[in-house]
């Protein structure tokens, strides 16, 4: 038996006022109840929190400091132990239910007496709110294992991949889409900037997930209705380095927010990356040839010796129904559950963690596919005068010698089908005289001079491009500019 244990004949020392053996008896109940298989995951914050309670108890005078030095000593060579054993960690019974009990369990089978006075004020209802939380703040900014492992880091890797990508072939020109058909001249770097700034969006999803929402913490809420031992929160806050404690105990332990916003930052990365995966996987194929992914980012086909297949990507965009599900289950799982902790709640942390690992997968692998992939210049130009690309910049040319923009949308729609019927596949092959039929018969004036054809030809077309933001030459270099002063040096 441990130092100073009474005899106790449910295995779950909390289980008192239990007439038989309690539900730690029955295997299933045990197992139905316990949340150890994905919650051992937060034995670190929980350690991290139980100390700074320990610590607080002794500034308040409710343990003594020679208490907290065992409690302190206790925590520290559970979690030397955990480390080394991970999931053979012979602490883990899980009869136990969860990390928080089996910690203490083995805290109490070291360190008696001060073990059993270390869940003085607290219950595991704010406990557990505290663990999810540090883990949040470590996830998304990087934990002991460095700031390399954090979604911080693993969203500014792939912005850096993108902007590395855009400086090597930013400059070629490429046609973009609206509805999948062909829009407008743009250039290379455009569009992979606008990848890059979805990232950043997303960067700053997580960023706001926790600066602006979830900067309160709970502990100190106790199980529903705070405490009436004389606990410093404010001193709990100081050690742990954050803002203020939470305003209402019941809120505190009610609330899953922060995993659900954390999961909704994951679910808009996990939409966008999917978003992109479609892009690439189309213009990898045969028919674009825009793009060629690198052999280590494809695989074979079991019976077509010829294939190459973007299976990365498209389990990238698979993924996403995971990510989404995650995000559902959380909504679903608070829906109509009483103000105050409910046990339907345990099941938060399999879908945090669920999101969380798709997603640092599929933004590693993302990483790893842009900084492979070639963009393949001459086959991307061999199209280029197909499309009418730069009948829109022609329709400007027009307004710039003074037709409406409703009149010269009218002309150019007409030069185009006058190229159709006389089957050129571009309008720099119309004559001056061709332009100035159609333009005098819907304006009544012939206004269009030689210096036409510099506003035509795709190539022409992405110098012209003057406001902020463009995709074209003078917008690609302003974003490419802004995005290295931004990210500075080191890139990686
Ligand atoms: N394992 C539980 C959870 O994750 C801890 C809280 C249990 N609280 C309770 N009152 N039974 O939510």
């Amino acid at each position: 038996m441990t130092q100073n244990q009474s005899p106790n004949p449910s295995p779950k020392p909390w289980e008192h006022t239990k007439s038989g053996s309690g539900s730690g008896s029955d295997p299933l109940a045990a197992r139905f109840v316990s949340s150890l298989d994905y919650d051992k995951r937060l034995y670190t914050h929980d350690i991290r929190g139980s100390i700074a309670h320990a610590q607080m108890l002794e500034h308040v005078g409710l343990i003594t400091a020679d208490e907290l030095k065992e409690i302190e000593r206790g925590l520290n060579e559970i979690k030397t132990e955990i480390d080394e054993q991970g999931d053979a960690w012979p602490g883990w019974k899980v009869e136990l239910e969860d990390v928080h009990m089996c910690i203490e369990a083995a805290l109490i089978e070291k360190t008696g007496d001060a073990g059993r006075k270390l869940h003085t004020g607290r219950s595991r209802n704010d406990q557990v709110a505290l663990d999810i939380q540090l883990w949040v703040y470590d996830a998304l900014y990087g934990s002991e294992s460095g700031y390399q492992s954090s979604l911080d880091y693993k969203l500014t890797s792939l912005a850096r991949s993108f902007i590395k990508l855009a400086e090597d072939c930013g400059h070629h020109v490429m046609p973009s889409y609206t509805h999948l058909q062909r829009a407008q001249p743009i250039v290379v770097g455009g569009e992979l900037l606008a990848w890059a700034e979805t990232i950043k969006r997303c960067i700053d999803r997580v960023h706001a997930c926790y600066e602006e929402l979830h900067v309160e913490l709970p502990l100190g809420s106790g199980a529903i209705a705070g405490s009436s031992l004389p606990l410093d929160r404010d001193y709990v806050f100081k050690i742990l380095g954050k803002l203020t404690p939470t305003h209402n105990s019941i809120e505190a332990t009610a609330s899953r927010d922060v995993a659900i916003d954390f999961v909704y930052a994951l679910t808009m990365t996990s939409m966008w990356l999917s978003r992109w995966a479609e892009q690439w996987i189309i213009y990898s194929t045969t028919e674009f040839g825009f793009i060629t992914l690198d052999d280590l980012y494809t695989t074979g086909s079991s019976m077509m010796p010829q294939k190459q297949n973007p299976d990365m990507l498209e389990l990238i965009r698979g993924k996403t129904g995971l990510v989404y599900g995650s995000l559902m289950a959380l909504l679903t799982m608070c829906k109509g559950l009483t103000i105050g902790y409910n046990r339907d709640l345990q099941e938060d942390k399999r879908h945090v963690f669920t999101a969380y690992d798709a997603v640092c997968d599929c933004l590693d692998m993302a990483t790893r596919i842009v900084k492979t992939t070639k963009f393949n210049e001459a086959r991307i130009k061999q199209g280029l005068d197909r499309g009418f690309l730069d009948a829109t910049s022609l329709a400007e040319y027009l307004v710039t010698k003074g037709v409406p923009f409703r009149t010269s949308h009218q002309v150019v729609g007409k030069l185009v089908q006058m190229c159709r019927d006389k089957g050129y596949e571009k309008l720099s092959l119309l004559k001056l005289e061709d332009f100035n039929a159609v333009c005098s018969e819907k304006s009544g004036k012939t206004l269009v001079e030689n210096d036409v054809y510099d506003w035509l030809g795709p190539e022409n077309v992405v110098k012209r491009y003057q406001t902020a933001g463009n995709a074209g030459v003078s917008g690609f270099e302003q974003q490419l500019a802004a995005w290295k002063e931004r990210l500075g040096g080191g890139a990686e």
